[in-house]
């Protein structure tokens, strides 16, 4: 049985919520590569974090469903670009041949740019209050875009002429991976009645946390992982000379420092109630091989 196995019928219904939220008035090769990226294979931890912090904050689950797909879009569409040659030039991704190898290049950008882009038309369209989705529609962006996520990758690309140092690695990981994690956790917490800061808060020092973990434990992957159960390639770091937290201080300090992570994480949400299916998910990621 595997970790995510608890999952499951949460995953089932974010997929079957995905399909029905993607069906297109137009039907052409980009609008297959975005179903194709998007329908495989991905843990989709994000719209479970979305689904997660509604719980905790009392939202609601209709809400927080289209909310986290808006996330896992976008993040999707950052896995499209991150694989194209220009960027990592990685061949496989979530078990099959990346964007670009099943489409062409050109399509794959597409892809993005729609996934990207109709994130936002679907927030839009939430039937929710318009408060909340304003206010998701602000976060989203600021954690997707060149403060964020994009952000991440400007310096993860420089810093593949340069030796960075930990803090400087620290803020291309808080970028380009707690960035999104944080709009996915946040965003579950504008999917009730109230906006109650206090949640948003935790919410943001919970993905920071996690976020950091989550990514140390990918370039741990890259270097010892399975390929096959990764569902993407292994060396992908080294072959692009990215230098990674890993790389600097060695795979058994990092472990110690994941473990501290997710402790750090767990340490934000102990006071709330409904926190169970967050607890699991942060059990499932600890000793993840994919
Ligand atoms: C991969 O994210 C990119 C990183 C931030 C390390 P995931 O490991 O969540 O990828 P999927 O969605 O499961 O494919
Ligand atoms: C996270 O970094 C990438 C994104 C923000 C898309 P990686 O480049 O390490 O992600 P993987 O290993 O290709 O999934
Ligand atoms: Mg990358
Ligand atoms: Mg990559
Ligand atoms: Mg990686």
């Amino acid at each position: 049985m595997s970790n995510f196995d608890i999952f499951a019928k949460d995953i089932e219904i974010i997929n079957r919520k995905a399909e029905e939220l993607m069906s297109y008035r137009h039907d052409n090769i980009v609008v297959d590569a975005m179903k194709y990226s998007l329908s495989n294979g991905g843990k989709r931890i994000r719209p479970l974090l979305t689904l997660y912090w509604s719980s905790i904050t009392k939202g609601d689950k209709d809400t927080a469903l289209a909310f986290g797909i808006t996330v896992e879009m976008i993040h999707t569409y950052s896995l499209i670009h991150d694989d194209l040659p220009c960027m990592d030039n990685d061949d496989f991704r979530r078990g099959k041949p990346s964007c670009h190898k099943a489409y062409g290049e050109e399509n794959a950008l597409l892809a993005g740019d729609a996934l990207l882009t109709d994130a936002f038309k679907i927030l839009s369209l939430t039937k929710t209050n318009p408060d909340n989705i304003s206010k998701a529609v602000f976060y989203l962006s600021d954690f997707a875009g060149v403060d964020g996520m994009v952000g991440g990758q400007v310096l993860d690309l420089s810093f593949e002429e340069k030796t960075p140092s930990l803090p400087e690695i620290t803020k291309m990981y808080s970028l380009k991976t707690c960035a999104l994690l944080k709009a996915a956790c946040v965003l579950g917490c504008l999917t009730g009645e109230d906006i109650n800061n206090e949640y948003i808060e935790k919410a943001e020092n919970f993905a920071q946390c996690l976020g950091l973990a989550f990514q140390i434990q990918d370039d741990i992957l890259d270097i010892i992982g399975d390929e096959k159960l990764l569902g993407k390639p292994v060396g992908s770091d080294e072959k692009n000379n990215k230098p990674t937290f890993v790389r600097l201080n060695g795979i058994e300090k990092s472990k110690d420092y994941v473990e501290d992570l997710y402790n750090q994480a767990v340490g934000y949400i102990n006071d709330f109630d409904n926190k169970e299916m967050l607890l699991e998910l942060i059990g499932a990621l600890k000793d993840r091989k994919y």
